[in-house]
């Protein structure tokens, strides 16, 4: 198992829409275990595999206390989504910054799970929220993109600042 490098916003790449996983493979379950090694480390509560630059439709989650629920979402798609939930979020490829985002309060997930068999979830609340902000990266989608123009312009500013302090040490 290794650590993979995650893409930090703006970078282009995070906004490449992710291709269908046809067979889930060896390949896929030694990705699937180096995304879970990466998520926990950062540490994080999901990880979508474009964020650590493979653009396949594979998100994991693990919102649990104990971080010992691990989910992996294979090919997710969203087949019911009622409510509106208006929670802060925050994203290891945006370290730092935290705002609030509009998204459905209850969903629906059909996907194939880490050994390749369908299934269905219902997720409320944190769950909910973050297999919709996994997701979206899926589709070439980062949650400040999500803000008004005013937002993100003050958060790429805050980015760019960072980046000159840096290396300016
Ligand atoms: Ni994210």
């Amino acid at each position: 198992m290794s650590i993979l490098t995650i893409l930090l916003y703006p970078d282009k790449r995070l906004n490449t829409v992710a291709e269908p996983v046809h067979a889930v493979t060896e390949e896929i379950h030694n990705l699937i275990k180096d995304m879970a090694e990466t998520m926990y480390a950062a540490p994080g509560v999901g990880l979508a595999a474009t964020q650590v630059n493979v653009h396949k439709r594979i998100i994991i989650i693990d919102t649990s206390p104990a971080r010992d629920k691990l989910r992996a979402f294979i090919n997710p798609e969203i087949v019911e989504a009622t409510g509106v939930s208006d929670c802060e979020e925050g994203c290891l490829s945006v370290p730092g910054v935290y705002e609030k985002v509009q998204r459905a309060q209850h969903i629906r997930v059909r996907a194939l799970g880490a050994d390749g068999a369908p299934f269905e979830l219902e997720a409320d609340g944190l769950e909910s929220v973050c297999i919709q902000h996994e997701m979206d990266h899926l589709d070439g989608k980062v949650f400040v993109e999500k803000l008004s123009r005013l937002k993100r312009q003050r958060i790429l500013t805050r980015i760019k600042k960072r980046h000159s302090d840096e290396n300016a040490r």
